[in-house]
């Protein structure tokens, strides 16, 4: 299956119809037969779905004793978000979900990974339960069961109770995660089978706390920001440890995760190990150290002094093993093999040149989506993968009451081909989610850039499919490539 381009299988099938329009034989018609159209097929029961979070799509931050999130916070904050933008109202989806629901069942898919926002169970992060949030999660997910439709639930996707003194800068913070976790999953695990704990380590952490662009806005320096990463990976293993113990047995447990990927710049042995020698060192203090159960010496050498303070029992707790692993697929790192360097890679900057979609960090490398299933795979064994994340943003005219988004469909035509290649090569990946179903507040770029496959006019709430929701629905109708 690998190496086989769309051009090579058009001009294969083309040269199998002219030997068959000859007459020339069977022999000749049957050595063409392996490049049949049906190349790219997924396997029987791999999942299709897609994806969305709480706070990026529910609005109603002041329903049924909601508390405060920092992304309340931030959003609310002048010149924080683009356009001056909030999740105050979003999707509306909070009191809209079962039409989200219609536009699921219309898609055909099998799953739908959602996020719960904690300051709704909990509105101070910890202590007294709300009901009314469980309450309405349980509407939620009884919903989705009864069109037919599987959920897996992200128990955070960065909107963090603001009452929590200190935020992610405290330790406490992680033990307030777990007991969320722990009363969440009991009380939903009876209709939902699949939990993730976080959403992107990195992003919470360190676009948060470093490099300030995501809440609560911080710049801190690297010894507070590593201990910030820390109470990130540690809130994670408490919570599978306060799932296994809360939750009803078999439930299955995982993380969804953004590691920097890196491909190798020539499918040649020296580049390839490269490559992974670079993903093991770049996600180190994430997903290297869950699925490890330690720093690896190099983060820990070049860390330094500011090296994490850890206390007994966190890396075991945070080595706590998971049910399977969640990766959110988006641009690529290029990496060549380099002797001469102190780890024996170099890391390739983008260039001017190199083709991106309409959010300026989303660079396009459809490869990253095989490499990113492959090396997690090598480096770590996970018992299943999902692509937990992976779509675009794009411009989206509104042309005649059509966003003819031919660009999202050629992104994610790619990167779900490489996806096959992955599957096709044995890889254990099981399912895939679609970011987004529909536009939604993308963070510090507010309402600016869309990524879903179903368009929303925010002024009337309206849900428009886009050409790629008529092209995913095709693609899963026939559960191979379209
Ligand atoms: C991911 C986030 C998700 C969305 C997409 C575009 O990093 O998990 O919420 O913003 O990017």
């Amino acid at each position: 299956m690998t190496g086989i381009s769309r051009r090579d299988i058009g001009k294969a099938l083309g040269a199998a119809a002219a030997v068959a329009a000859a007459g020339k034989g069977a022999a000749a018609t049957a050595a063409a037969a392996p490049l049949a159209p049906r190349h790219l097929r997924f396997p029987p029961g791999f999942l299709w779905g897609c994806a969305t979070a709480a706070y990026q799509i529910e609005g109603a931050v002041k329903e049924d004793g909601r508390g405060v999130t920092n992304w309340d916070v931030f959003s609310h904050t002048p010149g924080r978000v683009a356009n001056g933008d909030t999740g105050d109202v979003a999707d509306d989806s909070y009191r809209l979900f079962r039409e989200d629901t219609k536009l699921l069942k219309a898609l055909g898919v099998s799953t739908y990974r959602m996020s719960l926002a904690w300051a709704r169970i909990f509105p101070e992060g910890r202590g007294k339960p709300n009901p009314k949030g469980i309450d309405h999660y349980q509407r939620v997910v009884d919903n989705l069961l009864e069109n037919g439709i599987t959920p897996y639930v992200t128990l955070f996707h960065w909107d963090l109770p603001e009452a929590l003194p200190g935020g992610w800068r405290n330790r406490d913070t992680a033990r307030a995660f777990a007991d969320y976790a722990g009363y969440a999953t009991s009380k939903l695990s009876d209709r939902v089978r699949h939990f993730m704990t976080t959403n992107e380590f990195r992003c919470f952490t360190d676009l948060g706390h470093k490099e300030g662009i995501h809440a609560p806005g911080l710049k801190l320096p690297d010894v507070e920001a590593n201990q910030v990463r820390h109470h990130g990976v540690l809130a994670h293993g408490l919570a599978v440890q306060a799932i296994r113990a809360f939750a009803r047995p078999g439930t299955q447990v995982g993380l969804a995760e953004n590691p920097v990927f890196s491909v190798p710049v020539i499918e040649s042995p020296d580049h390839i190990d490269a490559a992974r020698r670079a993903t093991r060192d770049d996600n180190a203090m994430f997903l290297g150290a869950v699925m490890e159960g330690r720093y690896s010496d190099f983060y820990l050498e070049t860390a330094g002094a500011s090296a994490p303070k850890v206390e007994p029992g966190d890396m075991k707790a945070i080595g706590s093993p998971v049910d399977f692993v969640g990766l959110n697929v988006y641009q690529p790192q290029y990496v060549r093999a380099d002797p001469g360097s102190r780890r024996g890679y170099a890391i390739l900057p983008h260039l001017p040149s190199s083709p991106r979609m309409a959010s300026p960090w989303l660079y396009v490398g459809p490869e990253v989506a095989y490499w990113a299933v492959r090396y997690v795979s090598e480096l770590w064994h996970p018992k299943a993968l999902f692509i937990s994340e992976n779509g675009c943003s794009a411009d989206d005219p509104l042309v005649a009451g059509r966003i003819d988004d031919s660009d999202r469909v050629m992104y994610l035509r790619n990167y779900i081909a490489q996806f096959h290649r992955a599957v096709s090569e044995g890889y254990p990946l099981k399912g895939y989610f679609l970011w987004s179903l529909m536009d939604n507040f993308e963070w510090a770029d507010g309402y600016g850039k869309r990524f879903g496959i179903h368009y929303v006019d925010f002024a009337t709430q309206r849900r428009i499919p886009k050409l790629s929701a008529a092209w995913y629905r095709e693609l899963i109708r026939r559960n191979e490539m379209v």
